[in-house]
């Protein structure tokens, strides 16, 4: 796992961010291409570790890591599923978690990998984590691109974890606000007035 220091700030001229961002991205965090070589490092991790796996890919932000991570598997064999999950509405989790989609019992006496974007409360993977467990997988771990220090106790444990970061609100890469800014390339923290912009 890579950390992201607090003070880590990459200005916009110097990943030539597309200038209709700039008034939505108070700085980039991680540039494009960190994010590709942290996320091949995971599959090579991952390929070594299993002879199977099931990925349990949680959508909609953890889209674009998981095509990303798919790319270099090598001839590792597996499976995959998807499972839509929500819970953020502005820059908060609301608490209520709908996930949605899915059959379980599929995941009888697999190898599941769960694939998320981020761990910040827990509360999504938690309550993934009761369903998948209820389908008795042969092994179950998780896989998360960013998990944020802060002060949720939610005793997670990522296997896989590409980027320890700041307690802050992202965009890109697979990251909404409101479903804008998935498209983004960088991992960026949003700017105030792109909170107020779109707000719901
Ligand atoms: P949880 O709080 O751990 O349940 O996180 C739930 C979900 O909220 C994550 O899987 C993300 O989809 C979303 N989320 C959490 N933090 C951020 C963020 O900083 N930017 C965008 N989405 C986030
Ligand atoms: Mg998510």
């Amino acid at each position: 796992m890579e950390r992201i220091s607090d003070d880590r700030k990459i200005s916009k001229e110097d990943v030539l961010l597309e200038e209709k961002y700039y008034d939505d991205v108070e700085y980039v965090l991680i540039p494009h291409d960190d994010l590709l070589n942290n996320i091949k490092n995971l599959a090579g991790r991952i390929r070594n570790d299993y002879k199977e796996v099931y990925f349990l890919c949680v959508l909609e932000g953890a889209k674009v890591f998981y095509d990303e991570l798919k790319k270099h598997l090598g001839n590792l064999k597996f499976e995959e599923g998807f499972v839509s999950a929500k819970s953020y509405s502005n820059t908060g989790s609301t608490g209520d978690i709908r996930v949605k989609g899915f059959d379980f019992d599929e995941l009888k006496e697999k190898n599941v990998l769960i694939v998320d974007d981020i761990l910040d409360t827990g509360r999504t993977l938690h309550k993934i984590l009761k369903d998948v467990k209820r389908s008795k997988p042969q092994s179950l771990e998780i896989s998360v691109l960013f998990e944020k220090r802060n002060n949720y106790e939610h005793g997670l444990k990522a296997k896989y974890t590409g980027f320890s970061i700041p307690d802050k609100f992202i965009i890109g890469f697979g990251m909404d606000y409101n479903e804008k800014f998935r498209e983004l390339k960088h991992t960026c923290v949003i700017s105030k007035n792109a909170i107020e912009k779109y707000k719901v």
